[in-house]
């Protein structure tokens, strides 16, 4: 793990580089701490939330706060994952600029700015929230007020706050998924951190009317996150589920792939059992099937282009590949797939057709990839069309009509809700070819 550096200039002493350097209480101007090799942080009054670097990889580090006392050390919130800080960088406690994060050659990363004018200490809260404050006490920043992609218990969202998704489970990067409270009281999930269109919206509250509007998103201690009018009636439940209120923490996340959940961990391991267990999930995750929720006009869908999305038994959403087609990225299945073989000759009139077979997938479909749809036909006539079409790659039929898809496919899903549906994947027979892509 990374590493914090404590000086606290105002006193102008130095403070002995422990390996563990871990500072409770307020945190005064000019304080800071340096993104290397040692161990620290700042903590909160308990010790069960940090502040400080974390290691993403070699010379990389995060600024973030944590709960230090789990052995995952589960990242809350974070300010740099687009920007990662190099070996030697710095976050400092100014009069100005609030918390400033710079690199060795004093260039800036990243700064909280404030609100307002004033500021003494800064602190760790026992809640997970980090705050600027004044000497009376007015938070001129928080943690709470510009989340990443986590909530606590305590924290409200108001009017125009956004949670943004990371772009994978390790990589704290600005991702695909956003939840959005708007300005129109709608609490919204989009399948893009710019939403442009209506259909990258995949889950809405949609209370925006008269005596319905959204006002405010509240994660309370007793777990359930809710969203309330401006007089504080519950207008809609996101998770409704009682968790335990006391030996347990609690974190509410848009995941990387796209779907809200509620985790609770024991803040101590089982004794009786030994095992230490890690955060369970608690609720229904939102969407509950976000591979049949997002169906965007532009866009890939829940996974990447030219994959498919199957909801596992444990209710999260897989990307796949199609037979035929591997992943682009090994490494991400998220980042969809190219086809393994050398796509058909569209010159002359032979087109190859002997050289491809068609490839079925039950309950299998790729939404607004169509660029033909044939009724009253039989599936034989389906196949030949698409065999026959060197733009055809994906033939869906179902119920006598003939859908032709063209590459990139989006919106793939296989899920019972498309039973009656079949895919039909073009594949090249021959592999000898595949070897000159
Ligand atoms: C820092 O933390 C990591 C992971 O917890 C541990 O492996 C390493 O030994 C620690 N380094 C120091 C200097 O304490
Ligand atoms: C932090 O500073 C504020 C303002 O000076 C003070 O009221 C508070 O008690 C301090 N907290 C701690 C833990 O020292
Ligand atoms: C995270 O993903 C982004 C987008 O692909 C990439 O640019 C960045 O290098 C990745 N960061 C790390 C630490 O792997
Ligand atoms: C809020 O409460 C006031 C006073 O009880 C009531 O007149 C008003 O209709 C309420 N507004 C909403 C949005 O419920
Ligand atoms: C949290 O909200 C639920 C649902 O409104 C309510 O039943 C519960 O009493 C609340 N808990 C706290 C601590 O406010
Ligand atoms: C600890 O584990 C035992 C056996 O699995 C179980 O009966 C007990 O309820 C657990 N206690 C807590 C506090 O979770
Ligand atoms: C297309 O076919 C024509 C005639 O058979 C040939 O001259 C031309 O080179 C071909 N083009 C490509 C891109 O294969």
């Amino acid at each position: 793990m990374a590493s914090v550096i404590l000086g606290i200039l105002l006193v102008l002493v130095p403070l002995p580089l422990s390996a563990e350097a871990q500072i409770r209480g307020n945190l005064t101007l000019g304080s800071f701490s340096t993104a290397n090799d040692q161990n620290s942080s700042w903590l909160s009054p308990s010790g069960e939330f940090a502040f400080g670097f974390r290691r993403m990889g070699t010379g990389a580090h995060l600024l973030a706060i944590w709960f230090e006392k789990i052995e995952d050390k589960t990242i809350v919130w974070s300010a740099n994952g687009d920007n990662l800080a190099p070996e030697g960088s710095q976050v400092q406690l100014t009069a100005n600029g609030g918390l400033v994060l710079t690199d060795p050659r004093e260039r800036e990363l990243w700064s909280s700015g404030l609100n307002g004018n004033g500021l003494a200490y800064a602190a760790m809260l026992d809640t997970g929230n980090f705050i600027l404050a004044s000497a009376n006490h007015v938070n001129l920043w928080d943690s709470f007020s510009q989340p990443t992609d986590t909530i606590l218990p305590t924290q409200q969202l108001d009017l125009g706050a956004n949670v943004k998704a990371r772009y994978s489970e390790t990589n704290y990067s600005t991702g695909r998924f956003l939840f959005a409270l708007q300005t129109d009281g709608n609490l919204v999930l989009y399948a893009t951190p710019t939403p442009l269109v209506v259909s990258d919206a995949y889950w809405a509250t949609n209370t925006i009317t008269a005596g319905r509007m959204g006002f405010r998103l509240i994660f309370n201690q007793s777990g359930q996150v809710y969203l309330t009018d401006r007089n504080g009636t519950i207008l809609n439940t996101i998770t409704a589920e009682l968790v335990p209120t006391s030996g347990y923490y609690q974190r509410a996340i848009l995941e990387y792939d796209g779907v809200f959940r509620q985790y609770i961990h024991p803040k101590t391991a089982n004794s009786s059992s030994g095992r230490l267990i890690g955060w369970s999930r608690v609720s229904a995750p939102v969407p509950q099937n976000l591979c049949t929720s997002i169906a965007q006009q532009i866009g890939s869908g829940a996974c990447g282009f030219n994959s498919y999305c199957t909801l596992g038994d444990d209710l999260r959403p897989r990307c796949q590949c199609p037979p035929g087609y591997t992943l682009l990225d090994s490494t991400n299945e998220m980042n969809g797939c190219i086809q393994a073989f050398a796509p058909q000759n569209c010159n002359g009139s032979r087109h190859e057709t002997d050289q491809f077979d068609l490839l079925e997938m039950p309950n299998t479909n790729w939404p607004e990839s169509d660029y033909e749809r044939s009724v009253a036909q039989t599936e034989d006539w389906c196949r030949e069309a698409c065999l026959a079409d060197c733009f055809c790659a994906v033939a869906i039929f179902g119920d006598g009509i003939c859908w032709k898809k063209k590459i990139p496919l989006s919106n793939g899903r296989k899920d019972s809700s498309e039973a009656g549906t079949k895919a039909l994947i073009k594949v090249r027979i021959h592999n000898r070819t595949s070897k000159s892509l």
